[in-house]
């Protein structure tokens, strides 16, 4: 519950450009996400979406099985009101509030599950393996996975939470054999206070039921 109150506090309070993870163009989850050659059909999943472009930027590429989840209610109207103001019709989209750790998601579902600056927050180890539980069951068999969290020379902390900090081998122990690394990137990511924060990003297939 504090959770859930830390990121409503933030998306009631905060314009949506004036959060240090804000992207007005999330390129390397799009080039990512184009790696994976989905059909337009495919369900795709944004885990901790908040209001970020990267749902308007799939919705443009001509997907629309999309399905927006956030623990923040507030997050997910200003993402629906982005939307609207594109002339988008928000009720094709699956619309989720919830904890991902908490949160029971459909088997076997997804084709691409996207987590951009959220699984880094897990600083618990029960946490880590509810998230990668509920990643594994809704992924459908050789769906693709892409995570970004920041590098270990990134920040210890993200919206005043701690963090836990990975590299490529952190995240590949972490989520285990049953996830294939496909590629990896690193961004620096700049905030809209000029300042740097470094992400790494890991597309991984799931290739064990
Ligand atoms: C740093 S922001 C990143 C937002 C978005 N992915 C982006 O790249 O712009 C982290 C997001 O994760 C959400 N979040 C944090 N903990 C969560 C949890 N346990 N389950 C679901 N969403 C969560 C927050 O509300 C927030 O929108």
């Amino acid at each position: 519950m504090m959770n859930q109150s830390h990121w409503e506090n933030v998306y009631q309070n905060k314009p949506v450009n004036q959060v240090s993870w804000f992207q007005q163009n999330p390129k390397v989850s799009l080039e990512l996400i184009e790696h994976a050659r989905l059909p337009k059909e495919a369900n795709i999943i944004d885990v901790g979406s908040g209001a970020t472009r990267l749902i308007s930027e799939l919705v443009a590429l001509g997907f629309y099985n999309v399905t927006v989840l956030d623990i923040s209610r507030a997050a997910l109207a200003k993402a629906k009101a982005q939307l609207k103001s594109l002339h988008r019709d928000v009720n094709t989209f699956e619309w989720l509030v919830g904890d991902i750790t908490q949160i029971d998601l459909d088997i076997e579902k997804y084709a691409l599950w996207h987590d951009r600056a959220v699984f880094h927050f897990l600083t618990e180890r029960e946490q880590r393996q509810a998230y990668i539980r509920n990643l594994h069951s809704s992924l459908k068999k050789n769906g693709e996975f892409i995570v970004a969290t920041f590098s270990l020379d990134g920040p210890e902390k993200c919206s005043g939470l701690p963090v836990v900090r990975y590299d490529v081998e952190g995240l590949v122990k972490t989520f285990g054999p049953s996830f294939e690394l496909l590629e990896t990137k690193t961004e620096s990511h700049q905030t809209p206070f000029d300042t740097e924060q470094a992400f790494v990003y890991c597309r991984f297939k799931k290739i064990r039921s």
